[in-house]
């Protein structure tokens, strides 16, 4: 089943979509609103923007910012762009992966087979490019905090740390 939100399509695309804003804007403001973009809202979106529902698509799946599904509890964004890869994110990706059995940007695809999609699980991989931390990288984000020069190990503590936080929230 499509993930979808309490508010209708139709009206969560009137509540954003505005005239002489850019189709990249609205969207931004929907994922702001609900914490994702659901699907359901490609063809209000084509229909207000005056666009093919492709474009719209398009667009959703091209920016790694935007997901079709809600974020996972954990949610862990890591930095794949030049400077942090010449200092070992892909290792670091890889690690990762094999810490928590999910694959990165399961979100992109939404295809809720359990392999890879948070769907079932607390956690959530994006990649992401450039936290604007380059000098102390690899950098990561785990549910909107920064974390530099991270370690597997150092993973392995703020994973931790992050899922005693879900389990028992403050
Ligand atoms: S390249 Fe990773 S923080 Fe800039």
């Amino acid at each position: 089943m499509e993930p979808s939100t309490a508010i209708a399509p139709d009206d969560l695309v009137q509540r954003h979509a505005r005239p002489g804003m850019s189709l990249v804007a609205v969207l931004h403001a929907i994922q702001d609103d609900v914490g994702f973009v659901p699907p359901a809202t490609v063809a209000p979106l084509a229909r207000a923007m005056n666009l093919s529902r492709a474009e719209v698509h398009g667009v959703i799946t091209y920016y790694h910012h935007f997901r079709q599904q809600p974020a996972a509890p954990v949610t862990v964004q890591l930095c794949r762009a030049e400077a942090c890869r010449s200092m070992g994110t892909e290792a670091l990706a890889k690690h990762i992966e094999s810490r928590t059995g999910c694959q990165f940007d399961a979100h992109k695809h939404g295809n809720g087979n359990g392999n890879g999609s948070h769907e079932h699980g607390a956690v959530g991989l994006e990649s992401v490019y450039c936290l604007g931390q380059c000098a102390l990288s690899p950098a990561m984000m785990i549910n909107g905090e920064l974390h530099a020069k991270v370690t597997p190990q150092k993973f392995d503590m703020l994973l931790a740390a992050a899922m005693k936080q879900v389990e028992q929230p403050a």
